[in-house]
């Protein structure tokens, strides 16, 4: 039998349960988009699994459940956090599926089939109050540029300019919450320390970084809002460095009257609940 038929015969015996097919292009596919922007940020697993602070996913042999119990349960004692409070089941195989095709033997046929848990996902969370449904209306709010969806990704929406906040969320208070906002100075996020770049014309640039290659780096320039990717040849740069500063805009105190940063603090605390 083709691996596809013994696939086929395989999902009709598992009638009424939901599979995913790890070989499946457009579920790895899925998987690199949620991978850039839950895993790769704040350099934990870096540009396509290459190592940067945290392990390197790349060219390893994994078992394929026990890489989704990790990526959905989190590593406890470690930094690396359960993602199943945050994404849907299906998302956590597409990051499964994506990291496996990175590995030295991705897994096809009837070994890539694997049944959809029933593991808690951002749909069943409970309804939001009227006051987060107004902060996350100002959170993506398309006519503000300085809206903050155009650096940060919660709740399956916005950018990965500054981090996913669906961590700060459950981790943190809304007194932090609020301080974040209000006064970026005064923590950075584990990652996100602004990049100086020096350029040979006399021009700096400062912002986060995306990526970094043998010959260029990408960053996100935080001299507008919304940041504009920026790509930068190695040699172009005299100097580089990081400093403990924040890229995000420190104004927000006059861009939002206090009730709305209060709303958009719900927001943020009752998503991560
Ligand atoms: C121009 C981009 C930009 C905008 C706009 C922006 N932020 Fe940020 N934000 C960042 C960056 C970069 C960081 C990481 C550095 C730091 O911790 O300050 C950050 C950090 C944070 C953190 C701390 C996250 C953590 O993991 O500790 C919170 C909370 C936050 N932002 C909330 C918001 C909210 C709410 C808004 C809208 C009112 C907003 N941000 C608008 C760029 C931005």
């Amino acid at each position: 039998m083709t691996p596809l038929i013994v696939a086929l015969a395989l999902a009709a015996t598992l009638v009424g349960a939901e599979t995913v097919d790890l070989s499946d292009p457009e579920l790895i596919a899925e998987g690199s988009v949620q991978f850039a922007q839950s895993c790769a940020v704040g350099y934990c697993h870096g540009s396509a699994g290459r190592s940067a602070r945290g392990p390197a996913l790349r060219d390893r042999v994994w078992d394929p459940r026990e890489l989704h119990r990790i990526t959905a349960d989190g590593l406890p004692g470690t930094s690396m956090p359960g993602w199943k409070s945050v994404l849907p089941d299906k998302a956590v195989w597409a990051v499964t599926a994506y990291v496996l095709s990175l590995s030295s033997e991705p897994p096809s046929g009837v070994a890539a089939i694997m049944e959809l848990g029933s593991s808690e996902g951002p749909s069943e969370r409970a309804p939001l109050s009227e006051a987060a449904v107004q902060g996350k209306e100002l959170f993506f709010d398309l006519t503000r540029e300085r809206r903050c969806g155009v650096c940060h990704y919660l709740d399956g929406l916005g950018t990965a300019v500054g981090p996913n906040l669906a961590l700060a969320a459950q981790s943190k208070t809304r007194q932090e919450l609020t301080r974040d906002i209000l006064q970026p100075q005064a923590t950075i996020a584990y990652g996100f320390e602004q990049v100086q770049l020096q350029l040979r014309s006399g021009e700096r640039v400062e912002g986060v970084l995306a990526e970094e290659s043998e010959s260029r780096i990408r960053i996100f320039d935080a001299a507008s809002v919304p940041p504009p990717l920026r790509s930068v040849a190695k040699r172009d740069v005299v100097r580089q460095r990081t400093r403990k500063r924040s890229s995000m805009p420190d104004d927000f105190d006059k861009v939002y009257a206090a009730d709305e940063i209060a709303s958009i603090v719900a927001y943020l605390s009752e998503t991560g609940r």
